[in-house]
């Protein structure tokens, strides 16, 4: 989605305009702005001297924003100053849902990762009212944005919802996303209790890799067994999130408690960027080597070649290929509309040449887009997250991980590198025995998804 940011130094000039019907009408129209909500503005304009030109810089935000994202889409306010507080006036002053709606996601769009943001003097009496929205959109987006303006209500609620196994797990994921992102202090113990309850328990462990707490391991390990694939990927997301926690993944790993198959390479490198010397050494003696050159690189690829002749990969096995891309590759690629969005959609892709498929599959870093290249950021608090850059302002950076969005406050960034290295692994294959990559080539070559 593009990001209109408004920033209130520009925003602050521009209240001194007046924003004429016709300018209401054109931009309303071109962001398929609802006709109440046109009448609002045009009400706004009209407004009393004093509360004009705030009511007047909300007004010229949600214009500006709905106009520039298109219908029904965010706006974002970059500063907590006056721009906030006039869009948190607006929240009061207005009934329509939709709008409600539209203002709700602009402001926590524009708020969310960041810390200690001062509530507004208006927030208690705008959510007194959005709380009893008839929409449950509006009354959810009104408890997360609350979550941020540090509103006790609001967490107690949401802490509430997430141990509440009535309410529906969607629900509960969204609440322990949201408590999360929003560092609500002492968390831990909640979170570890919820490792047990299966509906909620891959977000509880997603969650965790944001605290620092020893009692972590053991509890995600406790409990490795009965997770299903996802989760289990969260789970050594989560222990390779922190070094103390990288240690006890590795002990697992060399008691084969945890399958080495089961730690992707992404993981495996996000482990070496940790640059502790001790936890690589580990590493590669249970993992193997990570770095392969670029000699190496060629002349697996050329094995590659020669064994997957047309009568081998006809012997492919599609379902087990198709189970293969599954557990692999679709977290970060779309193929026939199902997947992850962190890699290119390969649905319209060359995947039936053999050539094309083997270079990207073995040697992704070769040549990798800007966007594609991965960061390593080490929080305040000792958190590792490895990743790729999805936006930036001058007070957060939303990071893409193999496994979550996080957003972060700048304020917490202890250290950032951005790496030469694709968001795509190389080393998928090396976990894959020769039959195996046949029957994934195979599944990969065809143009229509596998019947079911
Ligand atoms: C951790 C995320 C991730 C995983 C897992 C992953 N990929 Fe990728 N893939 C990417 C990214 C990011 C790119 C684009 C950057 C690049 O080309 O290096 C990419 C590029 C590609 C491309 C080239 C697409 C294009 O349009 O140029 C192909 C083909 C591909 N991946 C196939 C696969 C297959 C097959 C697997 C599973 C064996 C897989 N990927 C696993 C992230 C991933």
């Amino acid at each position: 989605m593009r990001i209109a940011l408004l920033r209130t130094d520009t925003t602050t000039q521009m209240s001194g305009l007046v924003v004429h019907q016709i300018w209401i009408d054109r931009l309303g129209a071109t962001a398929g702005l609802s006709s109440s909500a046109k009448n609002t503005v045009g009400q706004a304009n009209r407004g009393t001297p004093q509360s004009r030109s705030d009511r007047l810089l909300g007004c010229m935000l949600l214009l500006i924003a709905v106009a520039w994202n298109g219908p029904r889409q965010a706006v974002i306010a970059e500063d907590s100053g006056s721009g906030l507080s006039a869009l948190v006036n607006l929240l009061s002053q207005v009934d329509d849902a939709g709008l409600h709606l539209d203002l709700l996601k602009g402001m926590h769009q524009a708020l969310e990762g960041r810390r200690s943001v001062k509530m507004p003097d208006g927030w208690p009496a705008a959510f007194g009212k959005l709380a009893k929205s008839k929409s449950s959109a509006v009354r959810d987006k009104a408890l997360e944005l609350a979550l941020i303006f540090g509103d006790m209500t609001a967490i107690e609620a949401l802490q509430k919802t997430i141990l509440d196994k009535t309410a529906s797990a969607d629900v509960r994921r969204r609440a322990i996303h949201s408590l999360t992102q929003a560092k609500v202090e002492k968390m831990s113990p909640l979170l570890q209790q919820l490792v047990s309850d299966r509906n909620v328990r891959g977000a509880a462990i997603r969650g965790l890799s944001a605290y620092a707490d020893s009692k972590t391991p053991d509890v995600i390990l406790q409990h490795y067994d009965k997770l299903n694939d996802a989760e289990k990927q969260d789970a050594i997301q989560t222990l390779a999130s922190r070094p103390a926690y990288a240690t006890r993944l590795l002990n697992a790993v060399e008691q084969n408690k945890i399958a080495s198959r089961d730690v992707s390479a992404f993981t495996a490198r996000q482990l070496q960027a940790m640059g502790d010397a001790k936890i690589s050494a580990r590493l590669a003696k249970v993992w193997g080597d990570l770095r392969t050159t670029s000699k190496q690189q060629k002349q697996l690829i050329a094995r590659y070649k020669r064994i997957m002749t047309p009568d081998f990969l006809k012997q492919g096995d599609l379902r087990s290929g198709k189970a293969l891309f599954k557990k692999n590759c679709l977290s970060c690629h779309m193929l026939y509309g199902e997947g992850g969005k962190i890699g290119p959609d390969i649905t319209g892709s060359n995947r039936d040449n053999l050539d094309y498929v083997l270079e990207n599959v073995l040697t992704p870093s070769t040549t990798v887009a800007r966007d594609y290249r991965v960061t390593n950021i080490r929080t305040i608090n000792g958190q590792l997250l490895s990743g790729i850059i999805l936006a930036e302002t001058n007070k957060t950076v939303t990071m893409q991980t193999v496994n979550q969005r996080v957003v972060i406050d700048k304020n917490d960034i202890d250290e950032r590198r951005q790496s030469k290295l694709s968001m795509m692994p190389d080393g998928l294959t090396d976990k894959l025995s020769d039959e195996e990559l046949r029957d994934l080539i195979a599944y990969l070559a065809r143009k229509t998804p596998l019947p079911n």
